[in-house]
């Protein structure tokens, strides 16, 4: 299949705060230079927030990331989990039909997806809730047939029950992930036959699902609104396809369940602007890149802000730090890399 940009793209592209405070942890993770590592993340998690990766998205990431344009492309197009087009505003059905989900009835749920949701893959149900494509083996061949989610595996399928599944979805409830049959993970139809797992186990024992629920983090979270405002910007729908969806609105009882953070929420502190020069003292800057972490762009940054001296850096408190911090764009280096205390130390000597 042809992978390039949608002919109809939206204006702008924003994370959401929340979003935004989950992609800065994922870029602080890597070391100076090294940024682009963040790349499959961040135009993940944007997908997950709009449904699709447009050009916007595109160049937001490249920016956040000190790439060029053309790289984010190339991994956006690489990937067939990225969605280069809009999908339906609910759910976007990807259906295996590899080997052993075509021999266990992959053709069954294909028919269902075309019946009920639209006769072509890639294509928007008449209310723009829905898409679905079919897909190669997701190696979950054990409990063929099976459609995934976001990053969501619906398993065990029958016709009928991939049917349940998209009614659900359309009254706004989350049918739970994994297996449809009773199975708890890829254990014999028949039950255990060694490595038994007791009853009152069972659920804890699907690694993957168990977690993904207890952290309120299946597909629910785009489908409930919660930190999610997807589509924020919706295309104006091409000639001869279905409109597209606006934004979900927000269930009652969603407001209701607390999602426990999957990354810690970055704290808000107080910032104050610390003391900088317009020049090294002396006309001799120290070295900053003997700093673990900073690299010659950190460097010329820090430069750039007024920073030319160990002394300075030793000198900043939590309010200080903040301040750099919100100016480095990578947040949260300052402290993971001990910038402070190696500063101490350098000027010391
Ligand atoms: S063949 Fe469908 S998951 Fe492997």
């Amino acid at each position: 299949m042809l992978r390039r940009l949608h002919h109809e793209q939206p204006a702008s592209f924003a994370f959401t705060p929340e979003n935004l405070r989950w992609a800065e942890a994922q870029i602080a993770k890597y070391p100076e230079g090294r940024q682009a590592s963040a790349v499959i993340p961040l135009l993940w998690r944007a997908q997950e927030q709009e449904g699709w990766v447009s050009r916007p998205i595109i160049e937001t990431v490249a920016k956040m990331l000190g790439m060029a344009e053309i790289r984010v492309l190339e991994v956006a197009t690489f990937y067939f989990m990225f969605q280069m087009k809009p999908v339906g505003s609910v759910a976007h059905f990807q259906i295996c039909g590899t080997l052993s989900c075509m021999i266990c009835g992959a053709e069954d749920l294909v028919a269902v997806a075309k019946d009920r949701i639209a006769p072509e893959p890639h294509t928007l149900s008449p209310d723009g809730k829905f898409s679905w494509e079919e897909v190669e083996c997701l190696g979950a061949c054990a409990n063929a047939p099976m459609a995934q989610i976001g990053k969501d595996y619906y398993e065990d399928l029958t016709a009928e029950g991939f049917a349940r599944i998209i009614d659900e979805f359309a009254a706004g409830k989350t049918p739970k992930p994994g297996p449809q049959n009773g199975r708890f993970a890829s254990e014999p139809l028949g039950g255990e036959t060694s490595l038994k797992v007791p009853a009152k186990e069972r659920e804890a024992a699907n690694g993957s699902v168990a977690l993904a629920l207890a952290l309120g983090d299946t597909v629910s979270r785009i489908t409930d609104g919660r930190g999610i405002s997807r589509p924020s910007v919706a295309p104006a729908a091409p000639k001869g396809e279905a409109p597209q969806p606006k934004a979900e609105p927000r269930p009652a009882e969603a407001e209701k369940i607390a999602r426990p953070a999957v990354e810690p929420a970055v704290p808000t502190v107080e910032e104050m602007e610390p003391e900088t020069l317009s020049a090294p003292r002396g006309g001799a800057a120290d070295d900053l890149q003997k700093i673990d972490g900073v690299g010659p762009k950190l460097e010329a940054l820090l430069n750039e802000m007024g920073f030319w001296h160990f002394d300075q850096i030793a000198a900043w408190g939590p309010k200080e730090i903040a301040w750099v911090d919100a100016r480095l764009k990578f947040k949260g280096r300052i402290e993971r890399d001990g910038w402070v205390e190696q500063a101490r130390k350098l000027s010391a000597g």
